[in-house]
């Protein structure tokens, strides 16, 4: 493939770690490329993909707070993303623009690379945004047998729990009050608890959504947060007793989906120099 030009778009961007990430991919790849950042408001969202497309890209990420506005520009879009309801990776083909979602499928990614099994589990998720949408979603397609969604604005637990109710009716989704001895009530022997709030993220990083109480020795914690990487969240999963998952390999793993969408193949890439090169980048900011 010849030169694979490649962005995102959102705001703000200029801290964004995926140039990084594309830019690591693109050599380990032996692809000819480049992956820029295009600081995009919803307002300029138009002339901006209109911009794109006249440049020959080859697709782009998409991020806050742009996920959902890049819907209407759209030719079409993956069923994940269409139930998620927002987008984050755009390839571009013959002048049209596909819409993906890989923020769900990196989630799932991340789970699979710790050698999680999620078919016996339940998930309590914390947070009932955009990020919990994605993680959800991947939850109920890949068999989980039963989710709780806590949040603090319990209205909107509710409408999640609904709207992917419609498309996952075979399985129990609760909605639980934003308390921890409440949550604590629904934590079984294979919980998989999940924060998809940003509490606990730098520079507050002595919050935490909830001190956790102790948790049977199968549980599994997971913090989509991953500055710093190991939060206020993660440590106590751990003293807790539970085994714990950062959100850096989810970063990676949408990146390296969307990667993967647009050059067209599987992509060869070393975790671990990933890993080593995102938190160098990270310390850099601070
Ligand atoms: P994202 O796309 O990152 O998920 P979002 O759609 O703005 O962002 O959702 C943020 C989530 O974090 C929500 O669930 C929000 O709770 P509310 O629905 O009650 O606003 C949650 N959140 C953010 N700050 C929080 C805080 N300080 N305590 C508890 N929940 C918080």
């Amino acid at each position: 493939m010849s030169h694979l030009h490649l962005g995102i778009i959102g705001c703000p961007i200029r801290h964004s770690l995926s140039p990084v990430l594309h830019t690591y991919l693109l050599q380990q790849n032996g692809q000819e490329g480049s992956y820029r950042s295009f600081e995009t408001q919803p307002s300029n969202l138009a002339e901006r993909v209109s911009d794109l497309l006249n440049s020959g890209i080859r697709g782009f990420n998409v991020t806050i707070p742009l996920k959902q506005e890049i819907l209407p520009f759209l030719t079409d879009i993956s069923n994940a993303a269409k139930t998620i309801g927002a987008v984050n990776t755009v390839l571009v083909h013959d002048n049209r623009l596909h819409g993906h979602n890989t923020d769900s499928s990196g989630f799932m990614r991340s789970l699979q690379h710790s050698g999680i099994e999620i078919k016996q589990r339940s998930a309590i998720v914390l947070g009932a945004g955009g990020a919990s949408r994605a993680v959800i979603y991947g939850l109920l397609a890949e068999g989980i047998s039963e989710i709780t969604i806590a949040n603090r604005t319990l209205e909107r637990a509710r409408n999640l729990a609904v709207s992917m109710g419609r498309f996952f009716p075979e399985t129990a989704i609760s909605v639980c009050d934003w308390n921890i001895e409440k949550i604590a009530s629904h934590i079984s022997e294979r919980a998989l608890i999940v924060n998809t709030t940003s509490v606990g993220m730098w520079p507050d990083i002595d919050k935490t959504p909830f001190v956790l109480p102790a948790l049977p020795a199968e549980a599994i914690v997971v913090d989509l947060v991953y500055n710093p990487l190991e939060t206020q969240f993660i440590a106590q999963g751990k003293s807790a007793g539970a085994s714990t998952i950062d959100g850096l390999n989810m970063f990676i793993f949408q990146g390296v989906a969307a990667f993967e969408i647009w050059l067209g193949r599987a992509a060869i890439f070393d975790l671990e120099v990933l890993r080593n090169l995102l938190l160098e980048k990270l310390a850099s900011y601070e």
